[in-house]
């Protein structure tokens, strides 16, 4: 690289032990004779065949291939190019690297790589300065509404400041102003998204966190790249958290907030635990749990589940005890079970969440509340019999339904043998018919049209197919339905808030209302609501499809309602009538293939399915009429 010397390259290199890093990311890795051997970083593997020579300071993963010096490994780990890779090996050798040229803001030139590699240092450095910053705001500033609510949130001050918990002033440009007397520059804010531009004034920016607390979000080595914010007031707009936008530093499907601080106790503990959001992460680090992590923003994903597979096999799920927390830990059991990972689930009595079971009952309950986590498929059975007798044959049919969808996961033979016979004594039936009931499954899925059609990473198609048949966009009642939840998701963001919990996105992406749906809910998590319309307009115009429909809803005139409450209702009527639309289009297809079926064993796991969805349908019906 024509920045970093030939000589300062050979230094770091002499220095740095390779032992040592990989040691961070492979907690298993042990000495034998003269090399160190250890579960590859690179594959998922239970047999270790990932060897580190100390000698040559290179590594080999038997298994993948893998292999380099120092400078690959952190190359491929951290996801860094050359410079990235030397620059955090010299800062953690003590090898000085002579400054590069200031980064002068702005477009790539031929040493495009270089400005990237300035931005993104620049950014590093901006953010953790502005996470000082928000902090000393908060201290200083006692006789805000920020301190006001922080105080009332009772958070111990011993992680409130190793959290670094701050607040963003009740200003338009407090932040803007003080990053530009630090000596950072507007492009360098923009490529942060700390600053957003003026729909009415182009060429006036103002701060994209006002008002607001403020949890610095770090990435595994402990740097600062981006922040969630909470509001400190019901009122305010813009729904209840904001997160950073994604930013060259900022990957959101890759952060586990919490994972700097939890690294060196995952392993210590032999698990980790997934808590959903930053309260409940330090909640857990108060309360003397300090392997917990959760997910930033978005959904816990794929690239997540990779990471904690460097650190441990075990996850404890602690998600809040509600439907959203209900949905989440069965999307998290689809992700980790078929990765080779043990699952429980932390339930929290007394409380809706960890935050809430420290405050309600102190830190001992909270700790108890993860001594005593139940094995996943022990609590999911316990779930399915409260809805269903696992004493009646029916009931029966229906639980080992729900739990074989996830025993077939398990990517282990011994695994999911063990299960299938514990599930059989659970249920006082043989271990065999249950099998055989397995199997069906398995045929069945493969069988759905579960959107293998569409093209596909090969990692997607090496997973198997799950969960029920996508919704279709054909039906002209669920265009209408559309159409409404559309109008408001664009108007009131408190829907948008509601919608972005309770509705199944990833189903939602045939025909131009949908994808606007989809674009505002995604603009919504990205903290950027007031640009998801600018956001659709630009998706949209590449689209061959008639889009008049979204245009229209976009330059309607809308007076704003006098309060949240209809438009929440209107939603909420939305939401189950997809719901409801959904369920028919199951049953339906169901009995399709049951009239084509000859009668047979084949039969007897899809009248099952075709019960629990007719009877889900004649709840959903119960409940609307009800409400109404
Ligand atoms: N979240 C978000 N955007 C929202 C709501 C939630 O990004 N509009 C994320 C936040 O990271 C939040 C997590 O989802 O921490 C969990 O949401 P929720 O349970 O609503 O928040 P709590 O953690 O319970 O926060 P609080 O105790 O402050 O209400
Ligand atoms: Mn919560």
């Amino acid at each position: 690289m024509p920045f970093i010397p030939e000589e300062v390259i050979d230094q770091i290199a002499a220095r740095a032990d390779l032992v040592e890093i990989v040691l961070k990311y492979v907690p298993n890795l042990k000495q034998a004779g003269s090399r160190w051997k250890g579960c590859c970083p690179f594959h998922q593997e239970k047999t270790p065949s990932f060897i580190v020579n100390p000698d040559s300071n290179t590594y080999h993963c038997f298994g993948c291939g893998a292999g380099g010096n120092v400078f690959k490994f952190i190359m491929a780990i951290e996801n860094l190019d050359f410079p990235g890779a030397a620059q955090m090996l010299a800062r953690q050798y003590n090898v000085l690297i002579p400054e590069p040229e200031p980064y002068r803001g702005g477009r790539k030139n031929d040493a495009s790589e270089k400005s990237d590699y300035n931005l993104r240092e620049r950014l590093y450095l901006l953010h953790e300065k502005l996470a000082a910053w928000y902090a000393s705001w908060l201290k200083n500033n006692p006789d805000s509404k920020a301190a006001a609510y922080f105080r009332s949130r009772e958070i111990d001050p011993v992680f409130a400041q190793r959290f670094q918990i701050g607040a963003a002033p009740d200003s338009w440009d407090a932040a803007l102003q003080w990053a530009r007397q630090n000596g950072f520059t507007l492009e360098e804010l923009q490529a942060a998204h700390l600053v957003s531009e003026s729909k009415n004034n182009a060429g006036n920016f103002f701060d994209f966190f006002r008002n607001r607390l403020i949890f610095p979000i770090w990435n595994e080595q402990g740097r600062v790249v981006g922040f969630s914010a909470r509001q400190i007031e019901k009122e305010q707009g813009g729904g209840k958290y904001v997160n950073s936008v994604e930013s060259p530093i900022f990957k959101k499907g890759r952060i586990l907030y919490g994972l700097n601080f939890a690294r060196p106790d995952i392993p210590k503990k032999g698990s980790v635990i997934l808590c959903e959001g930053q309260m409940d992460v330090i909640a857990m680090h108060t309360a003397g749990c300090t392997n917990a992590v959760a997910p930033q923003g978005t959904a816990f994903g794929d690239d997540q589940a990779a990471i904690l597979h460097r650190y441990t096999d075990t996850v404890l799920l602690a998600t809040d005890s509600d439907s959203a927390g209900m949905k989440a830990i069965l999307k998290d059991a689809s992700i980790l079970l078929p990765r080779g990972f043990h699952l429980k689930v932390v339930t929290f009595p007394g409380g809706k969440d960890p935050d809430e079971l420290l405050h309600n009952s102190g830190p001992e309950a909270v700790r108890k509340a993860v001594e005593d986590a139940a094995d996943f498929f022990e609590f999911l059975f316990r779930h399915a019999s409260e809805q269903h007798d696992p004493n009646s044959p029916d009931g029966k049919v229906r639980i080992a339904g729900t739990l074989l969808q996830y025993i077939r996961l398990l990517d282990n033979e011994v695994a999911r043998d063990s299960y299938l016979h514990w599930l059989a004594g659970r249920l006082g039936i043989s271990a065999e018919n249950l099998q055989i009931e397995m199997k069906k499954t398995e045929s069945r899925q493969v069988r759905q049209p579960v959107r293998q059609e569409r093209p596909q990473e090969s990692s997607e198609a090496d997973k198997p197919a799950q969960g029920p048949l996508p919704l279709s966009m054909t039906d002209p009642k669920l265009k209408i339905v559309l159409r409404e939840l559309l109008r408001h998701l664009l108007h009131n963001q408190a829907c948008v808030e509601k919608a972005a919990r309770e509705l199944p996105p990833d189903d939602l992406d045939e025909g131009p209302v949908a994808m606007a749906v989809t674009i505002i809910v995604q603009a919504h998590l990205n903290g950027n609501w007031a640009h998801g319309a600018a956001e659709i307009t630009r998706s949209l115009a590449a689209c061959p499809l008639d889009c008049s429909e979204v245009f229209t809803l976009l330059t309607e005139e809308v007076n704003p309602p006098k309060s949240d409450e209809i438009p929440l209702r209107i939603v909420e009527d939305c939401m189950q009538s997809i719901h409801v639309i959904h369920l028919k289009q199951q049953i339906g297809e169901i009995r399709r293939e049951l009239n084509r079926l000859p009668p047979g064993e084949e039969r007897t796991g899809l009248v099952g399915e075709f019960m629990n969805l007719t009877r889900e349908l004649a709840e959903t019906g119960k409940k609307r009429s009800k409400e109404t």
